[in-house]
């Protein structure tokens, strides 16, 4: 049997003691986690180590470089067209992908979007996507490249073959409460975009109330973090810093974020959506050497429309088909005229779930036609009895304890009332130093 370098207890020592690991440890340490030989528990150790002392800038470099060496890395060298990923931190009515991609895979540039599934109150593009009849999120690599150099977008779930280190360590944090960490999110989501093979990757990074990190200070600096790791590793990173104190949009669930996602496709949508999605077009378009796109015009002449539904039909969906729609609704109406000063994302994101949209375990099935539909945004004027929002469910008894999650979650002041809802929507933008 092969010596083994080091003893992983002397290392998780050495985090816990707030030292630093070189990259030799690293290296050992994600591969022979990998390899089962280093155990679970351990790393759990190690994991809340890092989460407590934090990690030097060289050592999460370390760290994202040993998880994309422990799986395979795709090569897009071969397509006709540059490539350009976009990755969000997630959030409360986040369908911005689904926009996103065809948009910009309309102006001739390939969007390889490897995506997950919604785990907790954060809701997950394939989930989304799936309401679809037909769709499919499994792709081989043949039929993904395929797809990337004729229609151009591609949103697929993400193969077990990229960083599975990754894979592994992600599922031992969800469960040992070291998700909420700069180095840990900074190499989990680097090392998948990196051993995904983009050339050029924009970020959108989320703070506020529905978001991972809620302050925006810690959000600028996984920001920087990641768009730092970008950067080394040769692939063109932008990041935006926005707002999720709000939820985006109109939309919370599968089936409705795709029917809002559609809206916005056709030319309408609303206008926070439109912004942020324009905003992260024209971005990856810059990346890929078209500063001046004009991108609103395809939004309006239904060239992304037309790529939207190639991309659907490519795998198996039926762009025209009906979308779910809840058995059984309730809708919540103002109880006095004002305006609406206050809606906070995360217990939107929570009463979503528990209406069936999110899931609690990985391999729970979600309901794609639950989920809430808004019928005003912070800042709008209301009258009594005016709807306030609809939550649907296939099961009228799940409406009690999602109405518990929302107790205290909006609200209608006075015509004037200082509006509580964290500021613009785009706050910053992060370039690489
Ligand atoms: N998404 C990831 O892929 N990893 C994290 O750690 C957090 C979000």
């Amino acid at each position: 049997m092969a010596v083994e370098p080091f003893d992983v207890v002397d290392l998780i020592r050495t985090k816990r003691d707030g030292g630093t690991l070189s990259t030799p440890q690293i290296d050992w340490l994600i591969d022979a986690y990998t390899r089962g030989y280093v155990a679970d528990e351990q790393m759990s150790a190690m994991a809340m180590a890092i989460f407590l002392n934090g990690m030097a800038r060289p050592e999460i470099r370390d760290l994202t470089l040993a998880m994309i060496a422990s799986g395979e890395r795709l090569d897009f060298s071969g397509l006709s067209k540059p490539t350009v990923d976009k990755h969000s931190t997630g959030g409360v009515g986040d369908k911005i992908t689904l926009p996103l991609a065809p948009l910009v895979a309309s102006f001739g540039v390939a969007v390889p979007q490897l995506s997950g599934r919604g785990l907790g109150h954060t809701g997950g593009t394939l989930d989304k996507l799936e309401s679809i009849p037909g769709w499919r999120a499994k792709l081989s690599n043949e039929e993904f490249l395929a797809q990337l150099e004729g229609v151009g977008g591609v949103i697929c779930a993400a193969g077990s073959g990229l960083a599975p280190a990754d894979g592994k360590l992600y599922a031992l944090r969800d469960t040992t409460g070291t998700v909420e960490c700069i180095p840990l999110i900074a190499s989990s989501i680097m090392s998948k975009k990196i051993a995904e093979g983009t050339a050029a990757l924009v970020l959108d990074v989320k703070f506020g109330s529905g978001a991972f990190l809620q302050d925006p200070a810690r959000s600028r600096e996984l920001a920087e973090t990641m768009v730092q790791l970008g950067t080394d590793a040769g692939v063109a990173t932008v990041a935006l810093l926005t707002n999720m104190n709000v939820p985006l949009g109109l939309a919370i669930g599968n089936a409705n974020e795709v029917r809002e996602s559609v809206e916005v496709l056709a030319g309408g949508g609303p206008a926070d959506v439109v912004e942020l999605t324009v905003a992260l077009a024209r971005e990856m378009l810059a990346l890929a050497g078209q500063p001046d796109a004009d991108v609103e015009a395809a939004l309006r002449d239904g060239r992304a429309m037309d790529t939207w539904r190639a991309m659907i039909a490519a795998q198996g969906g039926d762009p025209d088909a009906g979308l779910p729609q809840p058995a059984e609704t309730h809708t919540v109406v103002a109880d006095r005229d004002g305006v609406l000063v206050e809606q906070q994302a995360l217990p939107f994101g929570i009463a979503a779930w528990r209406l069936g949209a999110g899931r609690a375990r990985k391999e729970d099935p979600v309901d794609h036609a639950a989920g809430i539909d808004l019928h005003a945004k912070p800042g709008d004027a209301v009258t009594k009895g005016q709807p306030l929002f609809t939550l649907g469910a296939s099961d009228a008894a799940r409406f009690e304890r999602a109405l518990e999650a929302l107790d205290g979650a909006y609200r209608i002041g006075e015509a004037g009332d200082e509006v509580s809802d964290g500021g613009p929507l785009i706050a910053g933008r992060v370039t690489a130093e």
